[in-house]
């Protein structure tokens, strides 16, 4: 997608996304933002994040944080991102983010983040006096993050579309009382895999959080884990094989099928037409054993010391922009630099 600025220059138009190196990364992160980036990074100018800084808003073993940033980032380009193509990088190596997450909190207010949804699933378990101000806060970060980089769009799942309008919000706000400063940026769905929901309750999403492993397949389960969830996986009742909003479990291993083998939901209820749930979920686990396996195969031959250089590059093409942005802000707020 191309521009042409105000010097009659076209430029690419730029989207950013990220990732908490946290818990296991799932089909949901891949069908419902790492596909769409892989796509997209023809097309627009392209940052992808790992965003540790919000994964510390809940308690992190130090030597998994980094074993997971790092398998994070692997994890990208393993799923096609290309470093030729877009930048990725480690958020905490980009000291402007959380610079810009304190200005625009001067900026956010109680209301706009109570009604935060990821806040008040997140928090419901512990009482309120214990729930971290980092875990309230984290909207304002991802605001910093997208904001800073002039981002027009932002592809990512269902569930973060709150945080991106909340972005919206503080973007128009900062705007309208210092000047144009900020990019007001969109969020980007992918079709069915927007919102991919946990194989143990189609109620609720996929989820890395999730207390039973049975949740989710994690993009390093191998085909024999792969078969023992997808056969374990709740379905509803009757034994049809049809895409319908009143078989949500059914709809949702349908959705995975569709997305993972390039057919159609018309020629997957053709193709099970007269079968029933076993040998559909038989030929589901196949599918997702078909795309884990070469998957998986690029994801060991990346080496910790490559995905390092790629992250450090990333952080120094890109930190240059933050700091322009930085310069920006400070300047419009009266701030010294
Ligand atoms: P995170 O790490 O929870 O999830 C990463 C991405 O995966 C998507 N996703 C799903 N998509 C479909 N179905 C699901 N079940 C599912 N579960 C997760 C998420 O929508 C997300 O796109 N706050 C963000 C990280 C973040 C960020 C940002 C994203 C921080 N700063 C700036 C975009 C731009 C998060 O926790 O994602």
């Amino acid at each position: 997608m191309k521009t042409i600025t105000e010097k009659n220059k076209v430029t690419m138009q730029r989207i950013f996304s990220g990732i908490q190196p946290s818990g296991n990364l799932h089909l949901g992160n891949y069908l419902g933002a790492i596909k769409q980036w892989e796509q997209l990074q023809y097309e627009y100018e392209s940052i992808f994040c790992i965003v540790d800084l919000h994964a510390i808003t809940v308690p992190q073993d130090p030597i998994e944080l980094r074993k997971k940033t790092l398998e994070v980032a692997k994890i990208y380009l393993a799923a096609g991102v290309n470093p030729d193509k877009a930048t990725l990088f480690v958020q905490s190596q980009v000291k402007e983010h959380t610079e810009l997450a304190w200005i625009l909190n001067t900026m956010a207010r109680l209301g706009d983040l109570e009604k935060m949804t990821q806040f008040k699933d997140k928090s419901a378990k512990s009482e309120k006096e214990t729930v971290g101000v980092g875990l309230f806060d984290y909207p304002v970060l991802m605001a910093a993050d997208i904001l800073l980089y002039d981002t027009a769009l932002v592809p990512v799942g269902q569930d973060q579309i709150q945080h991106i309008e909340l972005a919206r919000t503080l973007a128009k706000r900062f705007n309208a009382r210092f000047g144009e400063t900020f990019t007001v940026p969109q969020g980007k769905l992918s079709d069915e895999g927007a919102l991919i929901m946990g194989l143990d309750d189609p109620t609720k999403k996929m989820s890395k959080s999730a207390a039973s492993e049975y949740n989710y397949i994690s993009l390093t389960d191998e085909a024999e884990m792969v078969r023992k969830k997808i056969k374990k996986a709740v379905t509803d009742s009757g034994s049809e094989i049809v895409y319908s909003d009143d078989k949500p479990a059914l709809k949702n291993l349908i959705n995975i099928y569709t997305l993972l083998s390039g057919k159609t939901k018309e020629e997957i209820a053709k193709l099970y037409q007269g079968k029933g749930y076993g040998d559909f979920k038989n030929d589901l686990a196949e599918v997702i054993a078909n795309f884990l396996a070469p998957f998986q195969a690029r994801l060991k031959n990346i080496s910790d010391d490559e995905a390092l250089a790629i992250l450090h590059s990333g952080a120094e093409k890109i930190r240059p922009l933050a700091q322009k942005k930085m310069q920006a802000v400070k300047e419009r707020m009266g701030i010294l630099f």
